[in-house]
Formats: C-alpha cells, structure tokens, sequence
C-alpha cells in the first residue's frame, strides 16, 4: 500500500465543489492507500489570523471533513500543530532551501503582491514547512492543486539534496496523487467559472434550507431559449451539471427537454435544484451540527491522530539526526 499524505488549509468552508470533488476523491482514497490528512494549521500564521480565531477554523475544518466521510479509524487525521516533529524537521529542510529559489516561488510572489506590508520570512519559507509535512511521514503520493504543483516539485528538491549531502538513499521523492477523470469542475452559480468561497457563487455544506433556496433564487440564468433544440448557454448548463449530481436522473431529463422545447421556466428549475441540493447535504449538514457540539469526541480524534502520526513522525526524525551526525553524550 502506497502513503498518501493530504494537507487541508485551516481556514475556509466545505462548499459543493469542494465536496464533489477533492473530498468525495479523499473519502474514496482512504480505503485504497495508508493515508494521512492533516490540518495545516500552522501554515495560516502567514497571514496572522486573530487568536479568537484561530482554534474555531480548525474546529471547523475538523468537523467538515469528518462530516463528509473521512474516517479516523482508517486513516490518521491529525492537526498539524499537535506534531512537533515537522518543525523540527523544517529547521533542517530551511537549510537545504536557498533564497533565490524561495523568491522566485509563484505563490511567494503573489502573496508579496497581495500583502506587501507583510512579507514574512513565513511566507517565503512555507514550500519548506510543506516539504515538512510531507517528507515528516516519507510519504508516496500527495494529491495537490494546480497551484500546488511547484511546491511539491520543491519537496522533490530538498529530498534529493539531503540524500547527495549525506549520501543516503533515505527520503523517497513524493509523487502527485492523480484523481484522473474523477475529479469534476463544479461550476458556480454566478453563470461562469467554477465554485469558490467568493459571495453568492457557492453553497456551502454548512448552509440551512433557506440559505440554500435564497442562493438559488439569485443564481444566473439567460433570457430563455428561443430556438429548438438549441445547445444551452453557460450559466444554464452550469445549473445542469449541478442537477446531475443531485437530483434524479428523470428531473434533470424532464427540465433538459423543458430547454429543449422552449417551455422550462427557470424559476421551477431553481426551486427543484435548491429542494435536490437540500436533500443531498442535509444528513452532512445534521452531522456538522452533531459533531461541532461534541467536543469531547472532537478532542478525541485530535489526540489519537497526533499519536498516530507522532509515530512515524518520531521514526523519521530520529533517522534523519542519526544520518546528520546529530549525537547524544552517553
Ligand atoms: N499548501 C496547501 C494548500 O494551500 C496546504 C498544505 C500544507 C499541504 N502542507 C501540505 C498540502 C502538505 C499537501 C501536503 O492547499
């Protein structure tokens, strides 16, 4: 069985596409792979969350993601500040990471654009904390975003300096975990583009029946079909491809043959989307509820996750100070 090794940002709220795609993909994995999930809490202090903050996101991502199926008992699902050993073994990485490259890192020249009143050296060194986390467990396979790409690429880098500094054959070079055609675009409700966290183009997991029936109320359609048969615009298509993975395959039929022959009325097609969406997500969305108000069991799953992961954690960086010469007096 291969590693795998997911990072989850701790900020942020579980929306459809989320759900449909890289989670729906993590649940699957789960039983396929040993597989580790964690949450990059530390990460977040880049951008210097607020404090009364900070333990509410990672309770929320917690809880979003253990309400969409990942299972502790099967995987090791931990929390990325409970595992001291990845810092330690960032100390080591950030001597093998050379500036010039750091600053010629994408993301740590958008995030310079983005916050220029702070460019941290967090921010510069955040592909070595998550070679870290990645290279903590010597894991095989990462599943990243497009964004992600170059950071494991980095990961890669720092492994092979190790090894030819020490001349070891110790840290394997992780791979991209690939989804392949499973993992579908969920478009969003502003009629292009796909979903994100931005304002009235996502449905969150967390959202109530009225929130949801009032987000599909104000999502972009078109002025109607004119023609037979004719192919429908972007913004109605979007609304069909969520249809698809909602509701009954006899409901999307009946309102693509509606669009086909003229007589859909968008107003019955939101209400039967936003009623199907309801459906779908209200046994997650009674979950998070569930869960968010058992802290005891909450806390249970963080402790046992970090012993987990301490374990392998503990292993990896004692060989790594054992190749680095690194000795206790005796
Ligand atoms: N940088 C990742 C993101 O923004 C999160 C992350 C942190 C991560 N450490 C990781 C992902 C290790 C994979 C492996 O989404």
């Amino acid at each position: 069985m291969e590693t795998v090794l997911s990072g989850i940002r701790s900020t942020g709220n579980l929306h459809l596409g989320n759900y449909f795609g890289a989670v729906q993909n993590f649940v699957k994995m789960q039983s396929e792979n040993h597989c580790y999930f964690f949450i990059a809490d530390y990460h977040s202090l880049t951008t210097h969350p607020k404090a009364s903050d900070y333990h509410a996101n990672v309770k929320q991502v917690l809880v979003e993601y253990l309400a969409a199926g990942l299972d502790p008992d099967v995987s090791t699902l931990y929390v990325q500040s409970d595992v001291p050993e990845i810092f330690e073994l960032y100390l080591i990485l950030n001597m093998l990471a050379y500036k010039g490259e750091l600053e010629r890192t994408a993301s740590f020249k958008e995030k310079a654009r983005k916050q220029a009143e702070n460019i941290n050296a967090g921010l510069l060194t955040y592909p070595v904390l998550m070679a870290a986390d990645i290279l903590i467990h010597r894991a095989d396979k990462v599943p990243v975003g497009k964004d992600q790409e170059q950071h494991l690429e980095m990961t890669r880098r720092y492994a092979r300096r190790f090894n030819q500094l020490y001349e070891v054959e110790y840290f394997k070079e992780p791979q991209a975990y690939n989804f392949g055609k499973s993992l579908v675009k969920i478009p969003g409700l502003d009629g292009s583009g796909k979903m994100g966290k931005s304002e009235g183009n996502g449905i969150f997991l967390s959202d109530d029946a009225k929130t949801i029936r009032k987000k599909l109320m104000r999502a972009v359609t078109d002025s109607g079909p004119t023609e037979l048969n004719s192919k429908p615009s972007e913004p109605v298509e979007n609304l069909f491809t969520i249809m698809e993975l909602v509701s009954e395959p006899e409901t999307l039929k009946f309102f693509k043959e509606q669009y086909a022959n003229c007589t859909i009325r968008y107003g019955d097609l939101k209400k039967q989307l936003a009623e199907d969406i309801i459906t779908k997500i209200a046994p997650i969305g009674e979950r998070i509820k569930e869960l968010s108000e058992n802290n005891e069991y909450l806390a249970k799953i963080a402790r046992e996750g970090a012993e987990k992961a301490r374990e392998s954690a503990v292993k990896t960086l004692n060989e790594v100070r054992e190749i680095i010469g690194v000795r206790k007096f005796v």
